[in-house]
């Protein structure tokens, strides 16, 4: 796994990140297995909880491209501080990942991240298993 190569593209897209309102800027990079990359940023608006937040616009590109399974992701925020999804995000890539096996890399920069799996951020997640009662984990 490319963390270095992946991070960078993350720091990168945190470029057109459109967050006037925050000014908290996030880049999101996110590793498809067909081995394509997917950028995306965050786009905040006016009425505030139509933002939509750098993860999930990666996602939105990345499936709307004909993409349905993932492998990594890298995030980076303006705060240098290695910038954890929010919960819409991780519940937004847990539909499409592996969550014991997808990577979330934490990128401060192309030098500086910290690599977790999604099960680690999002224990006992609600997926499409749990609709039946029988596979509750609880
Ligand atoms: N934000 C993201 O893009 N991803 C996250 O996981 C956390 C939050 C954005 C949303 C908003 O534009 C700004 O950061 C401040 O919350």
């Amino acid at each position: 796994m490319d963390y270095q190569g992946l991070a960078a593209r993350a720091v990168e897209a945190k470029q057109s990140a459109y967050a006037p309102y925050s000014h908290f800027r996030v880049g999101a990079a996110l590793l498809a297995k067909s081995g394509r990359i997917y950028t995306g940023c965050n786009v905040e608006n006016v009425s505030f909880s139509a933002t939509c937040c750098a993860e999930r616009t990666a996602v939105c590109k990345a499936v709307s491209e004909g993409e349905r399974e993932f492998t990594a992701i890298a995030v980076s925020g303006d705060n240098n501080d290695y910038l954890p999804p929010c919960g819409i995000c991780r519940q937004v890539l847990a539909e499409f990942c592996d969550l014991e096996g997808f990577e979330v890399v934490l990128a401060n920069s192309e030098e500086d991240y910290r690599v977790v799996t999604l099960d680690r951020l999002l224990p006992g997640a609600f997926t499409a298993g749990n609709l039946t009662p029988k596979d509750s984990v609880f």
